[in-house]
This record gives structure tokens, sequence and C-alpha cells, in this order.
């Protein structure tokens, strides 16, 4: 699949649930109105959109949430994606998750062919980790990432920098990481639903935070890449990398290889735009049929903008999208 601007889309970022059992500060508001179970694809569903994706040329899946491993039955999904790591028609099947459910799950995932997971963590403090998630705990996301470790999987943690929340902790963070063998990608914070704070108070660019790093670490770029937004800097002679992911300070869309689509079916061509198409209806319009999910998602391709236009304003406190980020999983 190539876009109106030439770019090369292999990456589909599946949202598996609107659910979650944390309410991070800055992804949603603490009363969220969930989906009704009805509106949400089955996984069967789900699964023949991935072979949809898969047969016009995608080549990593990434599923989100809300947090995904809340969706009951979950591992069903996971095994049968995991079977076209096997022929080698998927590069990579993976996850971005909160890390509460990792324990549980862990054995499975590494089982299904899953080899790297995503792991937000915004902070190390239990009370921080209370106020930010305000309803996850930490000691079991600490345990779910020892037990992840344990089997083998990778991890990157995921840390959204957030200004008078975390930013004396990112230096910390960085540490903690390189002694426990894991990456660490830093993240801007992006506007999107409306939350109960104001965004311009919590923003902080890795422009800035990168300099302060450069004090205490040395850090050189790195031509790694994973496919996904981040840029990569090598930590000194740790072996491990620190990832910038900058939406607001360096807009890095020109080089977008994405899609993403929601549990209920609805295909995003860009995070930071509404413009969609239901996926949900050609699939049961048609009874499932994949060549008509697949012609849906070539027309919904020469519809990909070029970029987002996030903005977060001190005098206006108002999302740039109404849209929360669990809709869509970033
Ligand atoms: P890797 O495969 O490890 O590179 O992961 P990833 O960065 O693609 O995925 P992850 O789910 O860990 O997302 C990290 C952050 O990147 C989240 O805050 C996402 O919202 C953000 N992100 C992912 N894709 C896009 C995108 O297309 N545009 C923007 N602005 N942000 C994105
Ligand atoms: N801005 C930036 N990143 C966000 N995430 C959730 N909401 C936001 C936001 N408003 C992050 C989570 C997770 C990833 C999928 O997106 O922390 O790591
Ligand atoms: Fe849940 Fe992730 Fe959103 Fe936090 S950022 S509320 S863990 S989906």
């Amino acid at each position: 699949m190539i876009d109106p601007f030439g770019r090369h889309i292999t990456y589909l970022r599946l949202s598996v649930t609107d659910r979650c059992d944390f309410r991070c500060q800055y992804c949603m508001a603490e009363n969220m109105q969930f989906l009704p179970k009805s509106d949400v694809l089955s996984l069967e569903e789900l699964e023949i959109l991935c072979t949809a994706f898969i047969a016009r040329g995608v080549k990593k899946i990434r599923l989100t949430g809300g947090e995904p491993l809340v969706r009951k039955n979950i591992m069903s999904l996971v095994n049968n994606l995991g079977r076209y790591l096997q022929d080698g028609i998927l590069d990579e099947l993976t996850l971005t998750t909160n890390g509460s459910q990792l324990e549980k799950y862990a054995d499975d995932l590494y089982r299904a062919g899953i080899r790297r997971i995503n792991v937000s963590l915004d902070t190390l403090d239990e009370a921080k980790f209370r106020h930010i998630t305000r309803w996850g705990q930490i000691d079991k996301v600490l345990r779910g990432i020892q037990a992840a470790q344990e089997v083998g999987l990778s991890i990157k943690i995921n840390m959204v920098a957030l200004k008078g929340l975390n930013d004396d902790e990112i230096d910390s963070m960085l540490g903690w990481c390189v002694r426990n063998g894991m990456d660490l990608t830093l993240i801007e914070t992006m506007p999107l639903g409306e939350i109960d704070v104001n965004r311009h108070d919590q923003y902080l660019s890795l422009q800035d935070v990168r300099d302060e790093l450069s004090a205490n670490w040395q850090l050189t770029e790195s031509e790694y890449r994973t496919g996904g937004p981040a840029r990569y800097l090598a930590v000194g002679e740790t072996g491990r990398k620190l990832g910038l992911i900058t939406p607001m300070s360096h807009n890095f869309c020109d080089s977008c290889n994405r899609l993403r689509v929601t549990c209920t079916g609805e295909l995003y061509m860009c995070l930071g735009h509404d413009d969609n198409i239901d996926l949900r209806k050609v699939l049961r319009n048609h009874q499932g049929d994949r060549q008509a999910v697949e012609k849906a998602i070539l027309e919904a391709l020469t519809r990909k903008p070029e970029r987002h236009y996030f903005t977060i304003d001190p005098e206006n406190n108002r999302p740039t999208l109404e849209r929360h980020m669990s809709m869509t999983g970033g």
C-alpha cells in the first residue's frame, strides 16, 4: 500500500478494546463512558480485518487498547495472529500494555511468537503512579515486567514526559531501565480528548529533556529503527537505547507507515484527524468477506492526510481532537 504522499504502509495498530483498568490523566477522564459490547468487533471479526491488512502488505501488527490484555479471550486472537509469524507473512506481532495483566499473560504471549512489548510506565514512585494512573497499582506492573523478562520478552518502557509530574524522574528512569536491561522511550503529551487537567501546564519538549540528560549520559544518534515513530539515541556503552517521540516539537509524519483501527472497526488514516472509514459496516454487510474489506482499505488509503496539526495552546485548553487516545490506542 502506498499513500498519496508516497509513503509505504506496512504497520497496523489495532485497538482491541476501548476499556482499561487504569485512568491515566493524560489519556482519559476519570468518568469514561465505554462502548456497549455489541458495538465492539468480535475477536473473529478483528482477525478477518487483520488478514485483509496482511493481504495488502502489512508486516507489523501492534495490539493496543485501552488495555489490550483486559479484552476477554485476547489470547485466541494473539495465537491466531502468531501463526502468520511462523509462516513469515508477518515480521512482527507486538503490543503496548500498561503491564497490569502481564504476570498472567507473559508466558502465553511469548509462546504465541511475541518477542518485544512496550510497557507504559511514567514513574517508579508508588504515590505518583497512583496519581497519574488514578487506579493503577505499581507493584502489579513491576511484577508483570519481571515476569515478562523472565520468559524472554524484550521490554521498552514508554514514559510520557509530564512537566511537574515526572520530569524530575526522567534521569533516574533511564538509569533504572539501563540497569534492568530495558530500553526507554520518552513521549511528548498529545492533545487528544478532553481531560481534567490543562495540557499546556504538563507539556514538556523532549528537545530540552535531551539536553538535560546529556549532562549525565553520553547520547549519540543511532540508525536503529523499529518502524514506529521513535528516533533513537544510543546510551553510552550500555548497549541500551533511548527513544524520543516528538509529535509536538519535531513532526515525524513524513515517514508515517501506519494505519489504525479501533475496536469498533473504524479505520483512522491518521492519529491526528477524525476522518475514518467504517470497516465494521463493510464486514457485516458482506458477511465477513475479506476482499470487500481490502477494497475499503485501499479507498481509505487515498484519504490519508499528510500530517497532524496538534497544538497545545496556553490560552485555549481545548484538545485538537475530541477523541481520547484510548479509542485508537495511540
Ligand atoms: P515501536 O514499535 O516500539 O517503535 O512502538 P511505537 O512507538 O510504534 O508504539 P507505541 O504503542 O509504544 O506508541 C508510543 C507512542 O507513539 C504513543 O504515545 C503513540 O500515541 C505514539 N504514536 C504511535 N504512532 C503515532 C503516529 O502515527 N503519530 C503520532 N503523533 N504518534 C504516534
Ligand atoms: N499523549 C502522548 N502519549 C499518550 N499515551 C496515552 N495518551 C497519550 C497522550 N495524550 C501513551 C501511553 C502509551 C501509548 C500507547 O500512548 O502512555 O504508552
Ligand atoms: Fe489505560 Fe494506557 Fe490510557 Fe493509561 S494510557 S488509561 S494505561 S489506555
